[in-house]
């Protein structure tokens, strides 16, 4: 049965006068970061202020993740920090919510005592409604349920309160159906379930109306959207979100290699304001392992789809996430690890080591790799993969790219007032997900606004190893043309 049901968040205005803040802590992959963005504007209807110290907020949510060990330390961390509040305000609230809530369930009670809510994965809309139980005396409480659909929220009142970014996430499917042995996303996430392509547009033209420019789909395997439920594919999702005016740029995550079709390499020839980046999670190079993950592909098909790729757009970007020390792992294996980024010459990637996940059955695989020697590949591989980064950012010097421009760069956030003078510094990514730096000339008084959500084209002047920095061109920028006559100077 399908359990959709709408929330009425008129009722939930009525309290508006109340002002209590809120402080979220995300931990995880962006689908934490767009649930993150949904809770929060759930509580903003409600009356509730963003706040950014933790300490002093009358509630304080993490959003948790349990992909790795590390990650639920983190969380433990986190949450041992607030051992102590409630002595100085009794009415703080604390709540667990996301992937590590729906795997532990009550056992953050026992471990935690002071934690008021627990809140899974597929229970969050239901936030509000278990706060007010709790400050009616009926805490702690925990809700763990995963109905087949999430509550449907209301897109036009989330956006009312939610701060749009020129870059956004949005959800267009939850769960997982693939069960790769070491993984634990099936467990926490639910099976998997397609938003309906109305919905997805629709969500995406209001964001595009507050100021967004540039969408990113999220899906654990966007390429089996909607095959269950029978709606369109995900190139026709593209297609459909392609056709939205005033949006500049879509991309998406992520893309299992063995479902990744030649309608989505075509759509990327095609589809104009598809960015040329694919991230395509490898794991190994080595078929032994590959199978023992549960993967479903070859190393030699996974080439042949990234050969494919790039034919269809020769500038692709192509990135990956690998694990190293799987159980059973040999150095032979990691070798094909290595030997298949040396291939496919990655432009970054992401590497972890094989982490034990309760639930996931590679827990109980037998000839674990010693956590010194996954730790020793771990460092080899980024090594590797270091010196294929450094010739690919540096390919890019000289060449001009189109950068679409969401802020001051992360160095210009830093500088105090004393530093006034210096030229402002923006930055931005190009359609293959680099990210680029670059000055805005101080003698021209153009504002930074006039440079936000736009795509303008900068000359690449110099490369490091995360980011590319360079100077805009001249000809290129509509803000350029429009304001008549500025020069840019570095
Ligand atoms: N759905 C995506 C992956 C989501 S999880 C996909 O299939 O590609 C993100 C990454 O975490 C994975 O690609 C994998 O590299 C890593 N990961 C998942 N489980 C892990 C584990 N038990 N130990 C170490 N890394 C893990
Ligand atoms: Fe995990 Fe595999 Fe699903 Fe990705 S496809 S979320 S790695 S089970
Ligand atoms: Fe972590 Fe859950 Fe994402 S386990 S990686 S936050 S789906």
């Amino acid at each position: 049965m399908n359990m959709v049901k709408k929330i009425d968040f008129r009722i939930m205005l009525e309290n508006q006068q109340n002002t209590k803040t809120v402080y979220i802590n995300t931990i995880g992959c962006q689908m934490n970061v767009y649930d993150s963005g949904q809770m929060m504007a759930i509580l903003k209807a409600r009356g509730f202020r963003e706040t950014s110290a933790p300490e002093q907020a009358d509630l304080i949510i993490v959003n948790t993740c349990a992909i790795r060990e590390k990650a639920v330390q983190k969380m433990a961390s986190f949450i041992g920090r607030f051992s102590g509040l409630k002595r100085k305000n009794p009415d703080a609230r604390i709540v667990v919510a996301g992937c590590v809530a729906q795997q532990l369930g009550r056992k953050i009670i026992a471990r935690f005592p002071y934690v008021d809510i627990v809140v899974g994965t597929h229970a969050f809309p239901r936030l509000p409604a278990m706060l007010e139980e709790v400050s009616a005396g009926g805490g702690p409480l925990v809700e763990t349920e995963m109905t087949e659909s999430l509550e449907k929220t209301d897109t036009e009142m989330l956006l009312e309160h939610h701060q749009t970014d020129i870059s956004e996430f949005v959800t267009i499917m939850r769960g997982c159906d693939n069960y790769c042995t070491y993984c634990v996303v099936p467990y926490v996430r639910g099976p998997e379930i397609s938003r309906a392509p109305e919905d997805i547009v629709s969500e995406i033209k209001a964001l595009v109306r507050s100021g967004m420019k540039e969408v990113t789909l999220l899906g654990q395997n966007v390429n089996s959207y909607g095959k269950k439920e029978g709606l369109c594919n995900f190139p026709e999702l593209l297609e459909k979100v392609n056709a939205i005016s005033g949006l500049k740029r879509i991309r998406f995550v992520t893309s299992h290699p063995k479902d990744l079709s030649d309608e989505l390499i075509a759509a990327f020839a095609r589809l104009e304001k598809l960015c040329r980046h694919i991230h395509l999670p490898v794991q190994s190079g080595s078929d032994r392992i590959l199978k023992k993950m549960n993967r479903k592909y070859t190393a030699d098909e996974y080439l042949d789809k990234v050969r494919r790729l790039r034919a269809a757009a020769p500038d692709m970007t192509v990135t990956t996430d690998i694990i190293v020390g799987f159980p059973g792992e040999t150095e032979q294996d990691f070798k094909q690890t290595l030997d298949l980024i040396e291939q496919v010459e990655y432009d970054s990637l992401f590497a972890f080591e094989y982490s034990d996940r309760p639930d996931a059955p590679a827990r109980r695989f037998k000839d674990k790799v010693p956590a010194a020697e996954k730790n020793h590949r771990l460092k080899e591989l980024f090594a590797f993969q270091e010196k294929i980064a450094r010739q690919k950012q540096q390919a890019m010097v000289g060449e001009t790219l189109e950068v679409l421009v969401e802020g001051e760069s992360k160095r210009q956030q830093k500088l105090t007032d004393k530093d006034s003078q210096a030229p402002l510094e923006l930055t931005g990514r190009t359609s293959g997900n680099r990210i680029v730096n670059f000055f805005c000339n101080t003698d021209c008084d153009l504002d930074i606004r006039d440079f936000k959500g736009q795509i303008i084209n900068i000359k690449i002047e110099n490369a490091f190893s995360n980011s590319l920095w360079g100077i805009p061109a001249e000809t290129a920028s509509t803000a350029h043309q429009n304001k008549g006559g500025y020069v840019y100077v570095a």
